[in-house]
């Protein structure tokens, strides 16, 4: 759909927002690295020890990180989404945002160390949320309940994966592309489960700025920090609820996302989950999952299947990595259509029938 110079603009505006994103990021776990590593030498008086390091997956995972990049692209030249703006924020406020998230890795460490996981469980907590959900997910201070942690979020997993997780999120547009095609974007409904601080939320507007979207999430603070980062879009809202119990009537949506979520939640609730998003979907209506890779879909990158939830605390991956979601899904009356990989993530995508 693109003339050439079309086309070359396309690749160089694209290039020259996302290679500088992912070097930002990259840059931050570099120096991470560097700080862990000076921590080990200093707690380890002499010690020679270094950190493992495996070239080959290395030259794996930046080849896959590549392919997610082009993939990216060729959606945008393919027409299914504009180009990306991640809306990140000036300079300042990605300086503001770093300075949150290296000062809270002390505290990360310390937690770490204690194995203390269950820091937000407390008698005032516990009586509104399931005890599940209250923990220090990923060590990180305040679990999902702070203004800070919401803030702190998406620096964490930026960095974590070197700048790309919003290009693996943007991955869950081209299979609504292909549900919404045809269709007035302003008659349909999109739900996104878990939406966390709303960055899917914002792809989703970027590509059908006239669909009326929900998004969903248990946190107060994670659902705040959406609603001011997506205020410059209109037909968006925002519910705190339990997406075991989503307030809406049955058959009442015609997509529903949920990006990131499905690892952080014990097995039996995954299934009452996306049983809920089988409930509330129209027949005909999509339900896209984003998450980690399974068991044996990478076989190179099982160990790191093994290591991620014990250095994250994430005490529902291990299951994660194991469950059958087409079974899920048959038993919630929707068809598996497929998955897709992108880079480090997978995209599974179901129907109602
Ligand atoms: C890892 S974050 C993912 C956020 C976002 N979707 C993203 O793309 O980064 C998980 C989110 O799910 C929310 N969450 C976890 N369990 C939930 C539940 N049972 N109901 C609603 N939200 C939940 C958390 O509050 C958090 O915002």
């Amino acid at each position: 759909m693109f003339d050439p110079l079309s086309r070359l603009a396309t690749r160089v505006l694209y290039a020259s927002s996302q290679l500088p994103r992912a070097a930002w990021y990259g840059a931050h776990l570099y120096l991470i690295r560097q700080l862990a590593a000076q921590v080990r030498q200093r707690d380890v008086k002499g010690s020679t020890q270094r950190s493992r390091s495996n070239p080959t997956l290395q030259r794996r995972l930046d080849r896959d990180m590549l392919r997610l990049f082009a993939q990216d692209l060729a959606n945008v030249e393919a027409g299914i989404y504009p180009l990306p703006a991640d809306h990140d924020g000036s300079l300042f406020a990605r300086l503001e945002r770093s300075l949150l998230f290296f000062r809270d890795l002390p505290a990360i460490e310390e937690r770490r160390k204690r194995n203390a996981t269950h820091e937000v469980l407390t008698a005032k907590t516990r009586s509104r949320r399931p005890d599940y959900y209250l923990q220090n997910f990923h060590f990180q201070t305040g679990g999902w309940l702070t203004e800070d942690s919401a803030e702190r979020y998406d620096t964490q997993v930026e960095v974590l994966f070197k700048g790309t997780a919003n290009a693996m999120r943007r991955q869950a547009l081209p299979p609504l592309a292909e549900a919404f095609k045809g269709r007035d974007q302003r008659k349909l409904r999109l739900i996104d489960l878990g939406c966390g601080t709303g960055r899917f939320l914002d792809f989703v507007k970027q590509a059908w700025p006239r669909l009326p979207a929900l998004g969903l999430d248990m946190s107060e603070a994670y659902i705040d920090h959406a609603r001011r980062h997506l205020r410059r879009w209109s037909r968006i809202n925002f519910v705190l609820a339990n997406a075991e119990a989503i307030p809406a009537p049955d058959n009442s949506y015609d997509a529903v996302t949920s990006i990131f979520m499905m690892h952080e939640l014990p097995s039996k609730v995954r299934w009452t989950v996306i049983g809920e998003a089988a409930r509330v979907l129209r027949p005909g209506g999509r339900l896209v999952l984003v998450d980690s890779l399974q068991r044996g879909e990478e076989p190179h990158y099982d160990a790191m299947l093994d290591w991620f939830p014990q250095r994250y605390h994430e005490p529902y991956y291990q299951s994660y990595v194991n469950e059958d979601f087409v079974a899920i899904g048959r038993r919630s009356g929707l068809v598996h259509r497929g998955d897709a990989k992108a880079f480090v993530s997978k995209i599974m995508v179901f129907d109602k029938i």
